[in-house]
């Protein structure tokens, strides 16, 4: 049973995140924490449509049925440690991880409606955030923002987060770089009760 979620946001399969937060697993299992890595792009996630639907009680989204989206939500809002990990596209985030922020849209509108309980915040939740370009001093900041208010929508905050720039691709990870994460997974295990294990999520729909 593991005890966090590795949320992999890339289209591309074993490209810059995936393999930095592969890293930050191996670092997290070296002091006992099992992670699960879910990658979207095995998934399907429809865009909001902004039908309003979710903002009447129960606040459910009228697409809950259709994709994977509300169960990932729920994994990811159930995970005692939780890594989102994402390239920067055109200075946002790729197009199917936006698609499952805007669905968090039903949980910000229970929240406003007081329909959501809060029955403490988990403890971790984290971002990585890895980019091509060397330069450019706002390349993460729309994304930071964005993964913020998406947690919150799921009832966490984010607590700290690695943003990672002049990586093209796998080849471009320094193994001092490796190093990092490697640590940084070990560090950030060491802030999880292990007593806690995440439920099982579910395999993407076909
Ligand atoms: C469609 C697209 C848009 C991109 N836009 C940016 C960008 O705005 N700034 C940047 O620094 N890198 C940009 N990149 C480069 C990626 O962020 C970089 O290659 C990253 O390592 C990809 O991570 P991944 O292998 O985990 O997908 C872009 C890449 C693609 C494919």
């Amino acid at each position: 049973m593991p005890h966090g979620l590795v949320l992999l946001g890339s289209p591309r399969r074993n490209g810059s995140s995936d393999t930095l937060a592969r890293l930050f697993m191996d670092g997290a299992a070296e002091r006992g924490l099992e992670l699960e890595s879910l990658p979207l792009r095995e998934y399907r996630v429809l865009p909001c449509t902004h039908c309003g639907g979710c903002l009447r009680p129960p606040h459910r989204c009228v697409l809950a049925d259709d994709d994977d989206a509300e169960r990932i939500l729920r994994a990811l809002e159930a995970a005692p440690l939780l890594l989102l990990a994402a390239p920067i596209y055109f200075y946002a985030l790729p197009g199917q991880l936006k698609c499952l922020v805007d669905r968090a849209q039903s949980r910000w509108a229970a929240r406003q409606a007081k329909a959501a309980r809060q029955e403490g915040s988990p403890p971790v939740s984290l971002s990585l955030l890895v980019a091509g370009r060397p330069r450019g001093e706002q390349l993460f900041a729309g994304s930071e923002l964005c993964l913020s208010y998406f947690l919150r929508a799921l009832g966490r905050e984010l607590t700290q987060s690695q943003h990672l720039r002049g990586i093209e691709s796998p080849s471009d990870i320094v193994p001092e770089l490796g190093g990092v994460m490697r640590d940084w997974g070990r560090r950030q295990a060491g802030s999880v009760t292990l007593a806690s294990p995440v439920s099982p999520t579910t395999s993407p729909a076909s």
